[in-house]
């Protein structure tokens, strides 16, 4: 499975990057708004610093204007994904990108018909929001699940990105149900390394070299 960062902060990718561990990012309007800097500079800063795809969200609701605004955003590096809400609009926008080659992530998907929806009109990546269907008490990693059945068995190419990732929990079951890939917010991935028994671990064989004898 691969890792992408769910944030709009450069320093946690940085951070992150020397690790090996960034293999694209995603954005959305409200990380972008929560960095409170001009959204191009921020993509083409990330898309520098991150060889792997980086989706950059239009804010239009018509498919025109969404096209318009990917156009604009597809030139603003080579590594840029557009992302387009899962509408009706959103669709056209995608089949006609798809089209013409600009690489498309679906955004807001909360329902198996939606990401099939999304898969046939070309859509590069689609993104279920595991979180926020468990906040309504559904069980968003099965759409993960059922969402990697159904593409596979239509032989559709597009990769399932595991979005609205909120613990170590969602992670390792994202990974179990198959995902292409887990969006992970920048706070959470470093959680992911870390263990207490590992630092208890570490604390115990330090105390114990102090008996070792040296020379
Ligand atoms: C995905 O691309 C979204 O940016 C993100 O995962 C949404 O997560 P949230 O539900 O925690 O806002």
């Amino acid at each position: 499975m691969k890792f992408f960062l769910d944030t709009g902060n450069v320093e946690e990718i940085r951070r992150i990057v020397k690790l090996g561990l960034v293999d694209g990012v995603t954005t959305n309007p409200s990380l972008i708004a929560k960095e409170g800097r001009d959204f191009k500079q921020v993509i083409q800063e990330i898309c520098g610093i991150v060889s792997g795809p980086v989706s950059a969200e239009v804010i239009g609701l018509e498919a025109e204007g969404m096209i318009r605004e990917a156009h604009d955003i597809a030139q603003w590096a080579p590594n840029v994904v557009v992302k387009l809400p899962m509408t009706e609009a959103g669709l056209e926008a995608t089949y006609q990108l798809a089209q013409e080659g600009i690489k498309t992530n679906v955004t807001l998907v909360f329902s198996v018909a939606q990401g099939l929806m999304a898969a046939k009109a070309g859509a590069t990546y689609i993104s279920p929001f595991v979180g926020r269907l468990d906040d309504i008490g559904v069980d968003g990693m099965a759409l993960v699940k059922n969402l990697g059945l159904v593409l596979q068995q239509y032989g559709l190419r597009t990769e399932i990105i595991a979005a609205s990732i909120r613990s170590i929990a969602h992670v390792e079951l994202a990974a179990l149900a198959g995902a292409h890939i887990a969006t992970i917010p920048g706070s959470l991935l470093p959680t992911l390394w870390k263990h207490p028994l590992t630092d208890i671990g570490i604390a115990r064989f330090l105390k114990d070299w102090e008996s070792v004898p040296k020379t």
